[in-house]
């Protein structure tokens, strides 16, 4: 709870539709299934990225990833994909799933490079504006 006005301030810099507080409250409450983690610049002492992530047996989803505007592409973003993937391994995962625009460049970017395959596409999953999800997924036996 103490980290949520740190992202909720880069969720609202990062998305056109961005969570309410009160999803990420019940995220964090959601013992078990929702495992919310933040990416902390030791030196800067400040949250500069955050994921959240259900596991549901060996079921993985990502639900929500954003790094702090000023701190992108110095490698957070991968950094706390490459730790989730790690963790869900350890912990019995078998398969990843997450949903992005079809316009989000960057994130389509980086999924690619973690190895991420296009599922499904969602047609007008997205609101503001209105724009169609790929269903991207990653085998962790692979
Ligand atoms: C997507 C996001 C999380 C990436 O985080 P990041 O810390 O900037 O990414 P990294 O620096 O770790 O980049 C890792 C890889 O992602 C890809 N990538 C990241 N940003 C990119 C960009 N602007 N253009 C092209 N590729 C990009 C590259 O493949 C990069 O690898 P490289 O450095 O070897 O080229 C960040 O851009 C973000 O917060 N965007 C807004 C929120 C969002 O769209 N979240 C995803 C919702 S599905």
């Amino acid at each position: 709870m103490a980290d949520l006005d740190a992202v909720l301030a880069i969720e609202l810099l990062s998305f056109s539709n961005p969570w309410h507080a009160s999803t990420f409250q019940g995220e964090i409450q959601n013992d078990g299934i929702s495992f919310p983690m933040v990416a902390f610049d030791r030196a800067l002492k400040r949250i500069v990225g955050y994921i959240m992530v259900w596991k549901i047996q060996d079921d993985v989803q990502i639900n929500n990833v954003a790094v702090h505007p000023d701190f992108r592409r110095s490698g957070v973003g991968e950094a706390m994909l490459r730790d989730v993937l790690d963790w869900a391994r350890a912990a019995g995962g078998v398969f990843v799933s997450l949903e992005v625009r079809l316009s989000n460049a960057s994130a389509r970017a980086l999924y690619e490079k973690l190895g991420f395959r296009l599922l499904a596409v969602r047609k007008n999953y997205y609101t503001k504006p209105d724009e169609d999800a790929l269903v991207l997924g990653l085998d962790l036996k692979e």
